[in-house]
């Protein structure tokens, strides 16, 4: 069985699993310099908590595992739990969302413990602009850690790039020259208000930026790059890499290809990024609930996903400031994108 349909016909196959809300960077768009207040350790989900949740997911259809932070590398011992969710019956593909930083020295034994793909956040190529944007980076870590992930055949590599208006947006087609020569797959990914003071770039403006170098095709489905995602993919001609845009502030169908539900650290799952709804599936599993009930909890997720998000259109206030239904109760280190 694959995909729990929701109410407005999507199929929901995906669960994104936010291990921790810990990290080793401070990205200006996501952390404050003095990072955020802290899930206490002993509410954050065990491995084997969070392997009865993807039991339970993979029961009633779910097949695909994101893990996501915070930085999920921080956490102690992160390939055992690769390697739990590998094994469960029903999951066929198990990727990882990482800052890249400490990817050199773990990709071979995260591929090893059976992690299938992963995505690299990295919005500069410049050292001096990497430290700017993530105060506490070096962009030599990064770029060695995409190496040795593809090294140890983690493959498609997709690189998460977010412009901000007068931060890195002179980098755009430096991004996109990458993927003429170099087999990237980068990923342009619209700033999310998440926290005031950067100002994000629709994707139609970088598309039409990105057409400078040439024309932009789409890139077929079935390729192994499009995924399922909400992601538009296309190749510049002749190019080894491809470029996508993920758009959820201009795109309106955006939300109609939605096909995920989230857990957080301390195991609340979110059948929205951008909504409130939360469901709490730390106390039933530490009051030792049958399968069957996770179960329940997870459909009763999904039926509650709502149609869209209502951030409109393209206002840059954050939401929080803005004190309506949707604004966040979390941040984004504590949701996982
Ligand atoms: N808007 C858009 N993307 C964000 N990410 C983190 N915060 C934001 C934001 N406010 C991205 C990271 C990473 C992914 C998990 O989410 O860059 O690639
Ligand atoms: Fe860490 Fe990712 Fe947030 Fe940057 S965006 S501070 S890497 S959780």
């Amino acid at each position: 069985m694959s995909g729990i349909l929701d109410s407005f016909g999507r199929s929901i196959d995906y669960l994104r699993i936010s291990v921790t809300d810990r990290c080793n960077l401070r990205c200006i768009y996501c952390m404050p310099p003095g990072g955020v207040p802290l899930i206490p350790q002993s509410e954050i989900l065990s491995y084997e908590e969070i392997r009865a949740v993807v039991r339970a997911a993979a029961g009633v259809g779910i097949n695909r595992i994101r893990l996501t932070g915070g930085e999920p590398l921080v956490r102690a011992e992160l390939p055992r739990l690769i390697k739990m969710l590998s094994e469960t019956e029903g999951i066929e593909e198990l990727s990882l969302t990482t800052n890249g930083t400490f990817l050199k020295r773990s990709a071979p034994e995260l591929r090893q413990a059976g992690l299938t793909r992963v995505n690299v956040s990295l919005d500069t190529l410049k050292a001096d602009k990497f430290r700017d944007i993530t105060r506490l980076g070096e962009l030599g870590d990064v770029l060695e850690g995409i190496e040795a992930a593809r090294d140890a055949g983690l493959n498609p590599v997709k690189t998460n790039v977010v412009i901000m208006r007068g931060m890195n947006d002179e980098e755009i087609l430096d991004f996109a020259r990458m993927t003429l020569t170099e087999e990237w797959h980068v990923r342009f990914i619209e700033l999310m208000p998440f926290s005031g003071g950067v100002e994000f770039v629709p994707s139609a403006e970088l598309r039409e930026h990105v057409g400078l170098l040439g024309r932009l095709e789409p890139c077929p489905d079935g390729t192994g790059i499009t995924g399922n995602g909400p992601a538009s993919y296309y190749r510049l001609a002749g190019a080894r890499g491809t470029i996508g845009f993920i758009s959820p502030r201009t795109e309106p169908s955006f939300c109609s290809r939605c096909n995920r539900i989230r857990l957080s650290p301390d195991g609340r799952l979110r059948p929205c990024l951008l909504s409130e709804d939360e469901i709490d599936l730390k106390t039933p599993l530490r009051n030792s609930a049958p399968p069957a009930e996770l179960e329940r909890l997870i459909l009763k997720a999904v039926a509650s996903k709502q149609e869209h998000h209502d951030l409109e259109g393209g206002d840059a206030a954050p939401l929080r400031a803005r004190g309506r239904r949707g604004a966040m109760n979390r941040k984004m280190s504590q949701i996982g994108g």
